[in-house]
């Protein structure tokens, strides 16, 4: 009998399981570890999402299996939110879908659209799933360098214009995570415009949409673009936004066709999130919510300048401030340049009791650099800053 599967063994190991490990092994040792590395958010969802998910769970009539695609009054929110926050419009019937969670609407969308023949190209660095969604479903990837959009987008288009055979997709995300980075119209106009030539589907992740910090950086749709819905489909949730990641649910709008292969797909694989939860996902899209949004960047804001300005002072480490997100991505520090983040980052959870993620989680371009996820309060970020200058200063 086979003890080693295919898949498994071409998987590398999954480098957020061994800083699990890590922080096991310095738990073992008595070190409580501060845990800066996962974008897990601390904050409680907006009061009217919790209220109601009480009164739902006292009717026994929400725990059958849900609907496939997600409820009906849901795909109507999630259009209403497009339009209010994006002025986009969407057909609930054939171009919404609700997920559970972005991480397995992208990973559906890719078992759906995935063949041996085909490949798709990736930002490096990027939330590991846009890879790994379309390396579990069989399909190539071709990792296009992403340090910054500009780069990426140039890389990218070289990449097209010389390949023997097209894409079948592009990712894109933004605000990304890890590196913050958010674009404008104009980045996704000249995508869509470049990509509609070429005949290449664009996935856009916009995960952390609601969390800016200046207006006038607020993030965009791809789907504002005239014409986007063409080629293009979007994936969000409500996970960063409202800090209901525990919900699982999520949401993909836009091209029909992927819509719909999709949906079939999801059709085999699963029956939906459990109803109240999409439910109280209504809720939390609404207006209702927006002064709650309103607080959460603000905390997410102060907590990275707090951060940035107490490393800076304790550690001498200089971090850029972000635009938008829950992460700080920073450099190593100069003391540990000559460490690969990995090593860095299992160095600094053993021996101070601070996890963070190394850059080269998410993409070999990421390498030299580290993810900070703004989850903890100054006094943490107090005591983490103490407990580095000691390992800074050896
Ligand atoms: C870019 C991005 N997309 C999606 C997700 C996962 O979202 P969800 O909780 O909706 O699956 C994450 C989580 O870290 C993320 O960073």
């Amino acid at each position: 009998m086979k003890d080693k599967f295919y898949l498994t063994e071409k998987l590398p190991p999954y480098i957020f399981a061994s800083i699990y490990q890590f922080k096991s092994e310095a738990s073992a040792n008595g070190i409580e570890v501060l845990d800066f590395g996962m974008g897990n958010p601390d904050s409680a969802p907006p009061k009217h999402v919790m209220s109601r998910l009480s009164e739902l769970a006292n009717d026994p009539k929400v725990f059958g299996y849900s609907t496939v695609g997600g409820i009906e009054i849901l795909k109507k929110s999630i259009c209403e939110y497009y339009k209010r926050r994006f002025n986009v419009d969407i057909d609930y019937k054939s171009e919404a879908l609700v997920t559970i969670g972005a991480k397995e609407g992208i990973a559906s969308l890719a078992t759906a659209i995935s063949d041996e023949q085909s490949y798709i190209c990736v930002p490096s660095p990027s939330y590991p799933i846009h890879n790994f969604a379309f390396i579990i479903s069989k399909s190539n990837i071709h990792q296009i360098p992403a340090i910054n959009s500009r780069s990426f987008l140039d890389e990218f288009k070289k990449h097209v214009i010389g390949a023997s055979q097209k894409p079948q997709a592009v990712i894109v995300s933004y605000p990304c995570n890890p590196t913050t980075e958010i674009v404008g119209l104009d980045f996704y106009s000249e995508l869509v415009d470049f990509c509609k030539e070429h005949e290449i589907y664009i996935i856009s992740d916009i995960a952390y949409c609601e969390l800016y910090f200046d207006e006038k950086d607020k993030p965009h749709s791809i789907l504002e673009i005239p014409g986007a819905k063409d080629i293009a489909i979007e994936f969000s949730s409500v996970s960063k936004s409202y800090s209901m990641a525990g919900c699982r649910v999520g949401f993909a709008v836009g091209n029909k066709n992927l819509i719909n292969a999709l949906y079939k797909i999801k059709s085999y694989l699963d029956y939906g999130s459990f109803s109240p939860l999409q439910m109280i996902a209504v809720d939390a899209l609404s207006e209702k919510s927006d002064e709650y949004l309103k607080n959460l960047c603000k905390t997410y804001d102060d907590r990275g300048k707090f951060l940035i300005e107490l490393f800076q002072k304790e550690l001498g480490w200089e971090i850029a401030k972000p635009k938008a997100s829950m992460f700080l991505w920073a450099k190593l520090p100069k003391e540990f340049a000559h460490l690969s983040s990995f090593d860095f980052c299992k160095k600094m959870i053993l021996e101070a009791g601070v996890a963070m993620s190394p850059g080269s989680a998410f993409g070999a371009s990421g390498e030299g650099f580290v993810r900070f996820s703004l989850i903890h309060d100054e006094e943490n970020m107090k005591k983490a800053a103490a407990r580095l200058k000691k390992i800074f200063s050896e």
